[in-house]
């Protein structure tokens, strides 16, 4: 591994080069019920939803991967042409890096030059804790005006901060400091977990916030144990080496997370499935179990890096 590489960099090189995977795919366990008898024109079929106020042409969200170096610019804009052509959702990654070095801005900006009909900002929740409430408020304005985003995404992954060598694993205040960015930002606020999961009993205390909407980020996909395991292992940091092995395969898996999501909250706010995504096919059936869109990341990565970025009109 390369030392001037940044970490985004490196989760990236990683996600592509090793298998990150949970070693089972929860979506494989979901039938669904075949209609012998459809009476329908397959070309009647209209995909088209309307999620956070904003119609999509697809339940689908290019979920929140990269920025922040340089290589970065191209993969964003890469799948921000996916992202017009079909008009879908989609989401950068953690803008941290942009807002700590300005001239990083445009790693994510980038995507401003594409007509994207629904656009998501990204933090990892223990910047907010990091920062403290008034400049995470001033924080989280600048990060929405970079991409003009339509909908600001708390991202918890405590779980990867605790395997990671270089980890944040102050949580502390986080909850309070969500709760306020819900009263206080002018787009919807949703939170999303990285591949974990988010249970009934968490669910539950953020439908006592403004929370827009819950991004389930469930197992069963990439697993960033996975990947900071094979980070550590590339610096020979034996300690999170083991510690990625051990809870490469922990969380709710993604299916069960959107029932328990939904129970909690009454199904009264979107639910977005993240998490192990391979096809339209396991899109549908986060749909049937009552998920409002699908959310995938680490498939359309490849693609994103070595597809050539035009204008596919
Ligand atoms: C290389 C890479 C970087 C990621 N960075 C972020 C991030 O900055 N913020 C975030 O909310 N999720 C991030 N994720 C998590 C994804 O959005 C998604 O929740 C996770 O990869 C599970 O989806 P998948 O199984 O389709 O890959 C990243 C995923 C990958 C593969």
């Amino acid at each position: 591994m390369n030392k001037t590489e940044s970490r985004k960099d490196q989760h990236v090189k990683v996600a592509i080069e090793k298998n990150v995977s949970s070693d089972y795919n929860y979506w494989d366990d979901i039938k669904l019920v075949h209609n012998a008898l459809p009476e329908i024109q397959k070309k009647d079929i209209d995909l088209s939803t309307k999620l956070f106020n904003k119609k999509i042409g697809a339940p689908i969200i290019i979920a929140s991967m990269t920025g922040g170096y340089s290589k970065a610019k191209k993969i964003n804009e890469n799948l921000a042409v996916a992202a017009e052509k079909f008009k879908l959702g989609m989401g950068v990654g953690s803008q941290r890096a942009a807002i700590e070095k300005n001239d990083l801005k445009e790693t994510y900006s980038v995507i401003n030059n594409y007509d994207i009909p629904l656009r998501f900002a990204n933090i990892g929740a223990s910047q907010l804790v990091i920062w403290g409430i008034e400049k995470t408020l001033q924080n989280a304005q600048k990060m929405i005006d970079m991409i003009n985003a339509d909908v600001f995404i708390v991202c918890l992954n405590f779980l990867q901060e605790a395997v990671m060598p270089e980890g944040e694993s102050n949580a502390r205040g986080v909850y309070d400091a969500i709760k306020k960015l819900t009263e206080d930002l002018n787009i919807p606020v949703i939170v999303k977990e990285s591949g974990a999961g988010i249970s009934y009993s968490v669910a539950k205390k953020l439908s006592k916030t403004k929370i827009s909407g819950i991004d389930v980020g469930g197992l069963g996909g990439t697993s960033f144990s996975a990947i900071e395991h094979y980070r550590s292992q590339m610096i020979n940091d034996k300690l999170h080496e083991r510690g990625g092995k051990t809870f490469w395969n922990w969380g709710i898996p993604t299916p069960t997370s959107i029932l328990n999501v939904g129970d909690a909250t009454n199904w009264k706010i979107p639910i977005i499935a993240t998490g192990g995504i391979r096809n339209g096919l396991d899109v549908a059936k986060s749909l049937t179990l009552g998920a409002d869109a699908a959310g995938i990341a680490r498939t359309l990565l490849e693609p994103a890096i070595s597809g050539k970025t035009h204008r596919l009109v």
